[in-house]
């Protein structure tokens, strides 16, 4: 298991590095992630949310093993429609907020042997993988979030802020 990085920590806010080969360590980083993602009850997980800045990003929609996917380099290349639905971040422990996406997306990517992934998705899981795409764009759902759910979450946000850099995710070692 990795330790899950929390706002406001820089990193999530970097645009990730492709990745150039799949090898071990890549297969590596992808079981924790799940692992990880699994331990958290999170749908979605991406490499920048446990310190790794490379795009990748891991997701199941329902916790079955056969729903479970790996994104490497994904890339939206199509998107319509649109909705507006609570989202929660793994990266923003108890921060919930309405935010405005695309109903209908398509994802391009590698799986974890190298082949072409196609995704096509719509409502929830067109939501995961929006979330989880902008993740590695370093793009948060504050970014995205409605006017409304952005003044609600304002204090939590300040508290995040005020407790980084001090707070029991420092201690490091703990999972
Ligand atoms: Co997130």
């Amino acid at each position: 298991m990795l330790n899950i990085i929390t706002y406001p920590d820089p990193i999530l806010r970097r645009r990730a590095e492709e990745i150039e080969e799949i090898n071990d360590a890549v297969r590596e980083v992808v079981a924790r992630m799940l692992e990880t993602m699994y331990a958290g009850h999170g749908v979605g997980l991406a490499a920048p949310q446990v310190g790794i800045s490379k795009r990748i990003v891991v997701f199941n929609p329902t916790g079955e093993a056969a729903d479970e996917r790996v994104l490497i380099n994904p890339k939206l290349v199509e998107h319509r429609g649109a909705m507006e639905g609570e989202e929660g971040c793994l990266s923003f422990p108890e921060v919930y907020g309405m935010i405005r996406r695309s109903s209908h997306v398509k994802i391009l990517a590698y799986d974890l042997d190298g082949n072409d992934l196609e995704v096509t998705a719509t409502d929830f899981l067109a939501r995961v993988l929006q979330h989880e795409v902008d993740h590695v764009d370093g793009t948060l759902f504050i970014d995205r979030m409605t006017a409304e759910s952005r003044v609600r979450v304002r204090e939590a946000l300040k508290a995040l802020e005020e407790s980084f850099g001090r707070g029991p995710e420092e201690g490091g070692g703990k999972s």
